[in-house]
């Protein structure tokens, strides 16, 4: 049976707390490596006696730096020690494939199934079954259109858009923008969020013109494809390009290096990426990319903390949005994103 309980919208704080909670960062050395202890004995007793919560993770695929993370933080999460087995599909960007992988995990009757949806569109039915099998579905870092699951946890795609337009716009302080944007791909909530909030934005604008807007899907060579084909059509008449993720930026960066196009804080052209991993900030800091906007990938732990929940029969949440920042490079100030610093960069997990 389903376990449809009351929800209730959480929100940046409680969210930062159960993501720092999980870590147990406050803990002495001592007591962390009791508590490892004591979790690895209660994980070999679980898997012994077959009572490990089992869940289905049915992931975007492997497009990007971002959901490499992503995936490793699910498999570093969801472990036997924890008390978890973990099926994991990657489903290669494909829609169809995605579906199926739910299906299975419900003919496989999982106890929980989590789905980083690929497109928006298409998901009704397949939930329907889940909720028939009385199975709960927590959908994960992209939305879907639909409301027939139980939770939501993820990042507020909009926002991080509306960051890198208002970003912009307090460092153009007024001056004109001919903007290119290299979307991700078609009919996924992180393209269409990032997109609506920068449109917003833009539209408070006049001074601005978007030239043109394509998709890279989200990799590295369909973003060098798109800036390829832009500098084709819009070579000396553009002043910004917004990639929706690292990898298209790198993409878009190889373009431009191609064609003696300068970029970055000492170039021609503005570069705004989104993800914030790990090479996306080197080049931040490399002052390569002027600002870079964080989705941030690690989001396992509060799927976790909300089965834990589910598990108690207790209210849990029905939406958690994981808290992102923004970064700029060295020797820009912005009241919308921090400096970036080496420390700032070591520090990161991801
Ligand atoms: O849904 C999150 C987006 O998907 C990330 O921005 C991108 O890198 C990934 O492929």
């Amino acid at each position: 049976m389903k376990r449809r309980l009351v929800s209730v919208l959480i929100g940046m704080t409680m969210a930062a707390a159960m993501l720092s909670g999980c870590g147990g960062s406050s803990d002495t050395a001592t007591d962390e490596a009791a508590d490892d202890t004591a979790a690895e004995a209660s994980g070999d007793e679980a898997e012994a006696s077959g009572d490990l919560i089992t869940v289905g993770y049915a992931q975007v695929g492997h497009e990007s730096d971002w959901r490499t993370a992503n995936t490793e933080n699910y498999q570093n999460t969801f472990t036997a020690e924890n008390g978890y087995e973990l099926s994991f599909v990657d489903a290669d960007n494909d829609n169809a494939a995605q579906i199926e992988a739910v299906r299975s995990f419900i003919q496989q009757e999982l106890d929980y199934i989590v789905i980083a949806p690929i497109e928006t569109a298409g998901w009704d039915t397949v939930l329907q079954e889940a909720e028939d099998a009385g199975i709960p579905v927590i959908i994960a870092d992209r939305e879907i259109d639909t409301t027939n699951f139980d939770a939501f946890v993820g990042t507020d795609t909009e926002a991080e858009g509306e960051t890198a337009g208002n970003w912009l716009g307090e460092y153009l302080d007024g001056a004109e923008a001919n903007i290119l944007v290299i979307e991700g791909s078609v009919g996924a909530s992180a393209t269409l969020g990032r997109t609506e909030g920068f449109n917003t934005i833009a539209a408070e604008h006049p001074e601005w013109t978007i030239l043109d807007s394509q998709s890279g899907d989200f990799t590295q060579s369909g973003g060098q494809e798109v800036m390829e084909s832009f500098i084709k059509s819009y070579e000396g008449q553009f002043n910004v390009v917004v990639c929706q993720n690292d990898n298209e930026a790198y993409g878009a960066m190889d373009a431009m290096d191609a064609a003696g196009i300068t970029y970055g804080v000492d170039g021609d052209v503005i570069i705004i990426s989104f993800d914030a991993t790990h090479d996306g900030m080197q080049y931040t800091l490399d002052g390569k990319i002027n600002c870079n906007v964080e989705c941030n990938p690690i989001q396992a732990e509060v799927v976790e903390s909300v089965i834990q929940i589910m598990e108690a029969g207790e209210e849990y949440p029905e939406r958690t949005i994981v808290p992102d920042e923004a970064f700029v490079a060295p020797g820009i100030t912005s009241a919308y994103a921090t400096t970036i610093t080496q420390e700032i960069l070591d520090g990161r997990a991801y």
